[in-house]
């Protein structure tokens, strides 16, 4: 009886697999940057927008993580532009870290670090977790996850629902274990109990084929692991909270963010402020240091300030040695132009009504710290277009989140393709070409500067 049932899903299953692999096969583009158009479609424009309809938006998500932790969502293939290096979207940032390309997944999407390798597939050159609190947490009471479906936007209230700094480390060490191929194998299902094992070698079978016809497809260097910290709801010490998450979490990650800007975390906004941002910035920067190793620290802020708060922050940020900002979070505002009933609701609002106002702070970011900070830029990205005006504007690397709530992971490979073709009507090669490039003074001497130490580091070597 068991034997039946199993064999009738390996073969319905193996089968459905067969079907789409063979469209997968027979339609590939890889010129388009996507494992294949009609794949695309299909997953973008029918399965997206089905689950979206079936589903309330949290229920969306987690079924979403669900299916990319078990790797069953697109897998990334180069773009024609990027094979051939006419292209290169890579990025070098803060202490010599390489982003294989500078579209990043934004921290909130992963909060637990449970499908980090499925995502970093999809095509990111980076994937942020997070924000993780020290103890685990439940977050505010649901529905806390609202679509504002005729504004391309997203509203949240979660209030920092984490498993825990514990739990994470857990999740992260599997990911860091496999990914240098040291994991140990545990059997997670009761040997004993025949459905259970049944199940769990069905499972296993399709996994297996599934890898089979859709291998991944990585970037040529990996991807970059970040880990967002958040602080606890209730607690006082909040400089200890952040310090826990660096010490548990700092040695796996390969940047790390100090998050004082959800604006769901009673309290949290007002660590922005002049005097608690240095005490936490300087406490931890000093934790960062006792690292064995040292990843880059950065701090991720909120898009409704003042001009005098972003120079307070700008000023904060170079005095701690702080390696770079992210900009932005989520917004309280609510711009005159929302029409989804929807934007009564309470939280942080994200997506394309933030998307140029988060571009504007970024510009000022970039002024005020003169070029000299690195800056990931997040808030609307949902094309070529969007990331190219960010990195002009002085981001370096970009993040995106709710626009894949409204395009599902095709979206990747598709901002991917449409920034090479931006890049490449504009006569520029790398990402260097493009970061900053609105501020015209600063972005020559810029470049003439990284000329003149290009030259110098040649002579040395002739000499030599
Ligand atoms: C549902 C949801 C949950 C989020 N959770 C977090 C979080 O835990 N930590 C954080 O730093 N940002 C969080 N963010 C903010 C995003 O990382 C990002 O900064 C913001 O959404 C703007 O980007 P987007 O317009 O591309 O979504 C969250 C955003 C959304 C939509």
């Amino acid at each position: 009886m068991l034997r039946s049932i199993r064999d009738k899903t390996v073969k319905t299953v193996g089968t459905g697999i067969l079907v789409v692999a063979g469209v997968e096969f027979t339609t590939k583009l890889p010129s388009e940057g996507q494992s294949s158009s009609l794949y695309h479609n299909v997953s973008d424009k029918v399965v997206t927008p089905l689950v979206r309809k079936i589903l309330d938006p949290e229920d969306a998500h987690n079924t979403a993580i669900k299916f990319v932790k078990e790797g069953f969502a697109p897998k990334f293939r180069p773009n024609g532009l990027e094979a051939s290096n006419s292209v290169s979207l890579k990025c070098v940032g803060p202490k010599g870290i390489v982003f294989p390309s500078c579209i990043g997944l934004a921290a909130g999407f992963d909060k637990d670090g449970l499908a980090i390798q499925g995502l970093m597939d999809l095509g990111f050159g980076f994937v942020e977790i997070g924000s993780v609190t020290p103890k685990p947490q439940p977050g505010n009471p649901k529905p806390r996850m609202f679509r504002l479906i005729e504004d391309v936007g997203v509203i949240n209230r979660f209030g920092f629902n984490s498993v825990g700094v514990d739990a994470v480390e857990q999740n992260v060490r599997k990911f860091r274990e496999k990914q240098s191929g040291r994991q140990i194998i545990k059997k997670d299902y009761d040997e004993n109990d025949a459905l259970q094992k049944a199940m769990h070698v069905t499972f296993d079978l399709i996994k297996k084929l599934w890898i089979l016809v859709f291998p991944p497809i990585s970037n040529s260097e990996k991807s970059l692991l970040g880990i967002n910290l958040g602080k606890n709801k209730i607690s006082t010490h909040e400089t200890e909270d952040y310090e826990i998450g660096i010490e548990k979490l700092g040695k796996y990650a390969d940047y790390l963010v100090i998050n004082i800007s959800s604006p769901n975390t009673p309290g949290l906004r007002d660590l922005q402020k002049s005097e608690p941002i240095r005490r936490l910035l300087k406490a931890a920067i000093a934790k960062r240091d006792q690292l064995e190793t040292q990843p880059p620290l950065f701090v991720k802020i909120a898009p409704d300030m003042s001009l005098d708060q972003m120079k307070d922050i700008a000023s904060a940020v170079r005095e701690c040695n702080v390696d770079g900002i992210l900009v932005t979070n989520t917004s309280n505002q609510r711009p005159d132009t929302l029409i989804s009933s929807n934007s009564k609701e309470t939280g942080g609002l994200s997506g394309l009504p933030i998307r140029d106002m988060s571009t504007e702070c970024i510009r000022k970011m970039y002024e005020l710290t003169d070029g000299n900070v690195f800056i990931v830029g997040i808030g609307g990205v949902g094309s070529g277009h969007d990331a190219y005006e960010k990195l002009k504007a002085g981001a370096s690397v970009v993040q995106i989140y709710s626009r894949m709530v409204y395009e599902g992971p095709g979206v990747v490979s598709r901002i991917r393709k449409e920034l090479c073709e931006l890049m490449a009507q504009n006569g520029q090669k790398s990402i260097e070409d493009v970061v900053g490039i609105d501020h015209e003074e600063i972005y020559w001497t810029k470049r003439l500067s990284r000329l003149d130490t290009a030259r110098k580091n040649e002579q040395q070597i002739v000499e030599m």
